[in-house]
């Protein structure tokens, strides 16, 4: 039997608690509870098996990864098997002491998630008085000592106008990279769909914004703009293709292709506390089920694109037709195109629903 290429990034998601609460999360509606979190040991175990199979990346991740005590030690061990080290937080409960200890233990980067630029729109959205004020003394601590730093911006209909603006203040901090994605529509965020969508003048507003601050900033901030693909015509090759590049690891130790695989009904997902990363990446069915092409129907399966975008997102195309083995309505050439055409010809804007923990 021949193996599949190793994965490149491993994503190990210590916790689902999170002091925010985002109406775009996209952890699955059911969280893991504290007391089925992986162990410390079970962790450096993984990293272990990480370095081993050939991955690369460690990005930790949550909920908020700085909830885990151990998060210094895990990231020190990571090192120590060579694995390039990025925490993905909100910042909130990051002080002076916290950044050494993470420094100290060789962490090699920072993403800092913002909800907005302004303080009343942030915190509306992340539903945490005072949050704004302690992510920028976050962003200060991390700039002063001149670790790489990216600022994250999740854009939607409430705050795309500012896009200007949130470069200008990752500019202003010393961020080297920025990263304006539009939501992406699963989890809590389907559910609040509606409210969040972009118009397509917004969404046409935000290219120019962007296009005009590359130009303006040039060399000095990187700007990665993540469309929403609502908009577009052709679907986006979602991690790069189902059990291709990306691991997966859920605070209570499901392995998966991809942040909401758990979706998928009626599936057995592998757990790393009773297999190993190699044999989950080489052999279990969840990663081989839309592994390359042959499980494509048509009109992937004739598709020049077939091997550019992999069919797009098979959680998508399960969320939205109620199938995951279908082309993702996303693109043009699905037969449910039309659900997302609906969906972006809707008027109404209700309420946000905000994820409480
Ligand atoms: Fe991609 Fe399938 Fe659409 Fe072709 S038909 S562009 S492979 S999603
Ligand atoms: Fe699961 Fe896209 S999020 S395949």
């Amino acid at each position: 039997m021949t193996h599949p290429t190793p994965p490149m990034s491993l994503l190990a998601e210590l916790t689902h608690r999170c002091p925010l609460a985002c109406p775009y999360c996209s952890n699955p509606i059911t969280l893991d509870r504290r007391q089925d979190e992986l162990e410390t040991t079970d962790w450096l175990r993984i990293l272990d098996e990480a370095a081993e199979i050939g991955i690369l990346q460690a990005h930790f991740s949550g909920g908020e990864p700085m909830a885990r005590p151990d998060l210094p030690e895990l990231i020190a061990y990571a090192n120590r098997r060579n694995l390039y080290t990025n925490l993905i937080t909100s910042g909130v409960l990051l002080d002076q002491s916290r950044f050494n200890a993470l420094r100290d233990a060789g962490l090699d980067h920072v993403q800092l998630s913002f909800q907005d630029v302004e303080t009343e729109g942030a915190e509306r959205i992340g539903h945490l008085r005072g949050a704004q004020q302690r992510k920028l003394a976050a962003a200060r601590i991390i700039a002063d000592d001149g670790m790489p730093l990216t600022f994250n911006f999740v854009i939607h209909h409430e705050n795309v106008a500012r896009i200007p603006a949130m470069l200008a203040l990752a500019h202003e901090y010393g961020a080297g990279r920025v990263e304006i994605a539009h939501t992406q529509y699963y989890g809590w965020g389907l559910r609040n769909r509606a409210a969040l969508l972009p118009t397509r003048a917004q969404l046409d507003r935000s290219v120019q914004d962007i296009e005009t601050a590359r130009q303006h900033y040039g060399n000095t901030l990187t700007i990665d703009f993540v469309t929403p693909d609502y908009h577009l015509d052709r679907p986006k090759p979602c991690m790069g293709g189902w059990g291709q590049r990306f691991l997966n690891i859920t605070p209570s130790g499901r392995v998966l292709p991809c942040h909401a695989a758990e979706t998928l009904p009626g599936m057995e997902f592998p757990n790393a506390r009773n297999q190993s990363l190699e044999t989950i990446w080489n052999t279990s069915p969840l990663f081989q089920l839309y592994r390359g092409t042959d499980w494509m129907p048509e009109p992937c399966q004739s598709c020049d694109r077939k091997e550019i975008d992999w069919g797009g997102c098979r959680c998508q195309a399960l969320a939205l037709t109620g199938n995951a083995t279908n082309t993702d309505p996303v693109c043009g050439l699905s037969p449910h195109h039309h659900v997302v055409t609906d969906s972006l010809n809707r008027n109404e804007r209700p309420e946000l629903q905000f994820r409480h923990f």
